[in-house]
């Protein structure tokens, strides 16, 4: 497969670190996104593209003659853009719309889970408000109120007030009321040919815009790993009740899981839980795990998009961590300002992700969540320091970002 030719779609940091990834495998001859960034636009050839208009994708690929097309983002995966380009004919990194569900409903995951005996939270689908408020009567304090449809991140609370949760669930069109669970959170990814799975080394997020885990949800303020404190076999735990029992339903339902399956772990008192799936790389946990990973990149997700990962070995890892500290715009989650001149992305690792070239090409915000700065080390006290320096290198007015992510793994370890 010399000199594969890759489309990535998206415009986010997950996808800037996609090509960044792929520019590296010395098996990829191009990589082009759709509609990418400033950031991938260095590592890759932007297209002006709409991610979520399946036929113009496949169009952009067929004329670049892409080998591989990968799909970053959930809304472009649920609006059917991969089935769009496996029906042209060319190999897809990314699942169909149907497979796409288990994150575009969180009903139809929790369907899916039963069936396929995965351990997740109680949860009840409520369509009206007399079912809403039963519920959060029947489970109690802390509410869990989930959006069901797509909400990057945003379409959770989780709350002690009662009348909060009230409040939320009246904004939702439908809603999962579901049982708290208590523990600490994992990102465990796989990739998956729609039968064999490959699994990754885990990662931690951090989901609440403010320091100590304080605010509302946000799509992730930063992500590390390894996690030194993960217990022993957890990879292999969630592979066998979690990843493979949901790939072989989805595969029994004739709707084949090709892509990377995330799954959102609880490790709680009573065992692991599953908490959501995403259909897609997390972000921010890909900027580090990708920054980690030496397997090549454009071989295992080829293998992945055409049923060949029963030939492929184990992923395999660089020996020591890495940290993303995600650089917000003021007002994130809310309503984040734009256009903000941005200085300091020259030195270190930094991933692009809401940023843009003005009228005069200047680089400046357009979007909530920045930039990412990575940094990597013999440990994660290194990597955090790395990351951090990087960070406090970059600048724009009204940017903010959280000051412990990694911190309490980093200092456990010491
Ligand atoms: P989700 O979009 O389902 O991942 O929810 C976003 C975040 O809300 C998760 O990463 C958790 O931090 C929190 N969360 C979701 N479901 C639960 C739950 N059942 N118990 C406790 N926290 C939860
Ligand atoms: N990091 C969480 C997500 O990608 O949804």
């Amino acid at each position: 497969m010399t000199g594969l030719v890759v489309l990535v779609v998206g415009n986010g940091g997950r996808e800037h670190a996609l090509a960044w990834a792929l520019g590296r495998d010395p098996e990829v001859g191009a990589v082009h996104i759709a509609p990418g960034n400033p950031g991938t636009a260095q590592v890759g050839t932007n297209h002006p593209v709409d991610p979520l208009d399946g036929q113009a994708v496949a169009a952009l690929a067929r004329a670049l003659g892409a080998g591989l097309v990968v799909i970053g983002p959930e809304a472009p995966l649920v609006a059917g853009v991969a089935d769009a380009v496996r029906a042209a004919g060319i190999p897809v990194f990314g699942p169909s719309a149907a497979a796409a569900r288990l994150e575009g409903s969180k009903a139809f995951a929790k369907e899916i889970m039963e069936a396929a005996g995965v351990p997740t939270a109680a949860a009840r689908l409520c369509l009206s408000m007399d079912e809403v408020v039963a519920a959060l009567d029947f489970f109690g304090p802390p509410y869990v109120v989930k959006d069901d449809g797509l909400a990057a991140g945003k379409g959770v609370i989780v709350t002690d007030d009662r009348d909060a949760a009230i409040r939320h669930a009246a904004g939702c069109r439908q809603v999962v009321i579901e049982e708290f669970l208590d523990g600490p959170e994992v990102s465990l990814f796989a990739f998956s040919d729609g039968t064999h799975v490959l699994p990754f080394e885990p990662a931690q997020d951090f989901k609440r815009v403010g320091d100590g885990d304080t605010g509302p949800n946000t799509g992730g303020m930063g992500a590390y790993t390894p996690l030194p404190w993960a217990p022993p076999g957890l990879v292999d735990e969630v592979v066998t009740t979690v990843i493979q029992p949901t790939v072989d339903e989805l595969r029994r339902r004739g709707t084949p899981f090709v892509g990377l399956l995330y799954a959102g772990l609880a490790l709680t008192s009573r065992g692991t839980r599953v908490v959501e799936f995403n259909a897609r790389f997390g972000d921010p946990e890909t900027q580090p795990l990708l920054t980690r990973l030496r397997t090549p990149l454009g071989r295992v997700l080829l293998a992945a998009a055409t049923g060949g990962l029963a030939d492929e070995p184990p992923l395999e890892w660089g020996s020591g961590a890495a940290v993303a500290v995600v650089l917000a715009a003021g007002g994130y989650p809310d309503t984040p300002r734009k256009g903000d001149a941005i200085t300091g992305t020259e030195t270190g690792t930094v991933f692009h992700a809401g940023t843009a070239l003005d009228a005069e090409g200047r680089l400046v915000t357009a979007g909530g969540r920045v930039l990412a700065a990575v940094g990597t080390g013999d440990t994660l006290a290194e990597a955090r320091e790395a990351a951090y320096a990087t960070a406090a290198g970059i600048h724009f007015d009204g940017g903010f970002h959280r000051t412990d992510i990694a911190a309490k793994a980093a200092e456990e370890l010491r």
